[in-house]
């Protein structure tokens, strides 16, 4: 309440003309905050929802609620402690590359608020998988499963993108709980061509065998889960072919869906670049999240993410199948009490049908 009516009316007039300023804004507290036990605890408090009816294992991962923040809002892992305290039940960092990079020039987030959409052509800005590695080996683990969202570098040449994955997998393996192979990001020229049926193999074969090598290297019995996080933009056919490769290649979950270049649902017209979230990507994620379901059968767990803004829009996921969700554009709209709300909500269902 006080974050839409006195918070958020303040954080979008001081990032008018680039609403990134508020992301640093907010990024450069959280990042404060996480270095601070006392303001840590105090956040916890206010924020944190825990029930043992929230918990589940997915994955092989236990997470304490099923609902996570969607990758790309901490890109560099430097605000894990404080976003764990706002009562997310996993976060994705990342998206992570192997080279550090800028990213695409500012303005790069574009607000559509009668509409409750963004559009982003971040283009992957991040520190790079060596300096990310070497940061959060000076830090406490925190208490909720990440997972490090992976992709390739821009000046990485297509022919050598399963490298530079390899690469920052090994980097992070230590610090994750599961990994994210982003292929869907629209900001990067080429990396949606790697979703495409023989090179989206190739790479999950590669991946899949990697952390199978680096669990018998550390005498771990399971390796880190892999999951595959996919466009909205993709046909029926090129999904079916996302998962019979996900399938056989022992891939441990489908995240659906990443951002729309679709402009559906926009009430102003706009020519700006880059891919859509919130609202109105809702209906399309969720109808993807049922199909996948469908054709998996049971056999892998889909995370559901697009336009989830409340227990209703989350329930609709989880109807649709997803074994859990991820939100990022209604944590802008919203606010930091998003988990809060969506997961009082969700046990709310829980009690009405018991
Ligand atoms: C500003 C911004 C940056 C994003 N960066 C990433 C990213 O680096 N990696 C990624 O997998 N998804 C990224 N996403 C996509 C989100 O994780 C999510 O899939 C998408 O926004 C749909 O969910 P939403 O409607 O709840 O925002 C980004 C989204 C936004 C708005």
């Amino acid at each position: 309440m006080v974050f839409k009516s006195i918070l958020r009316p303040v954080f979008f007039k001081v990032s008018a003309d680039d609403p990134e300023k508020a992301h640093h804004l907010v990024m450069t507290s959280l990042a404060l905050a996480s270095k601070s036990k006392v303001l840590l605890s105090i956040i916890e408090a206010a924020m944190a929802y825990k029930s043992p009816a929230l918990a589940r294992t997915v994955f092989g991962v236990d997470f304490p609620n099923p609902v996570g923040l969607a990758g790309g809002f901490d890109k560099n892992g430097t605000a894990l402690p404080a976003l764990a305290a706002l009562g997310f039940g996993f976060i994705e960092a990342g998206t992570v590359t192997r080279y550090q990079q800028p990213g695409n020039a500012r303005p790069r987030i574009f607000r559509f608020s009668e509409n409750e959409a963004l559009i982003n052509r971040m283009g992957f800005p991040n520190q790079g998988a060596d300096a990310i590695r070497a940061r959060l080996a000076r830090s406490p683990r925190v208490k909720i499963p990440i997972g490090w969202s992976l992709g390739k570098s821009k000046v990485t040449p297509q022919a050598e993108a399963i490298e530079d994955y390899l690469y920052s997998l090994r980097q992070l393996d230590d610090f994750s709980d599961f990994f994210t192979i982003n292929v869907s990001s629209p900001n990067t020229p080429g990396l949606r061509k790697l979703q495409d049926k023989e090179p989206l193999d190739q790479l999950l074969h590669a991946i899949v065998q990697e952390t199978a090598t680096l669990a018998s290297q550390q005498g771990r019995a399971q390796p880190k889960a892999v999951l595959v996080k996919i466009a909205p933009d993709l046909t029926q056919e090129q999904i079916d072919d996302v998962i019979d490769v996900c399938l056989s290649r022992n891939v441990n979950g489908i995240i659906a869906s990443n951002t729309t270049l679709s402009r559906a649902g926009l009430q102003r017209a706009t020519t700006e670049v880059g891919g859509l979230s919130g609202r109105p990507l809702h209906a399309r994620a969720c109808a993807m999240v049922q199909y996948i379901c469908q054709q998996v059968d049971g056999k892998i767990p889909v995370v559901g993410v697009g336009g989830i803004f409340g227990p209703d829009d989350a329930k609709r996921m989880f109807d649709a199948g997803a074994s859990l969700i991820q939100v990022y554009t209604s944590f802008i709209y919203e606010g930091p009490a998003i988990a809060k709300q969506i997961n009082t909500g969700l046990l709310q269902y829980t009690h009405d049908t018991h």
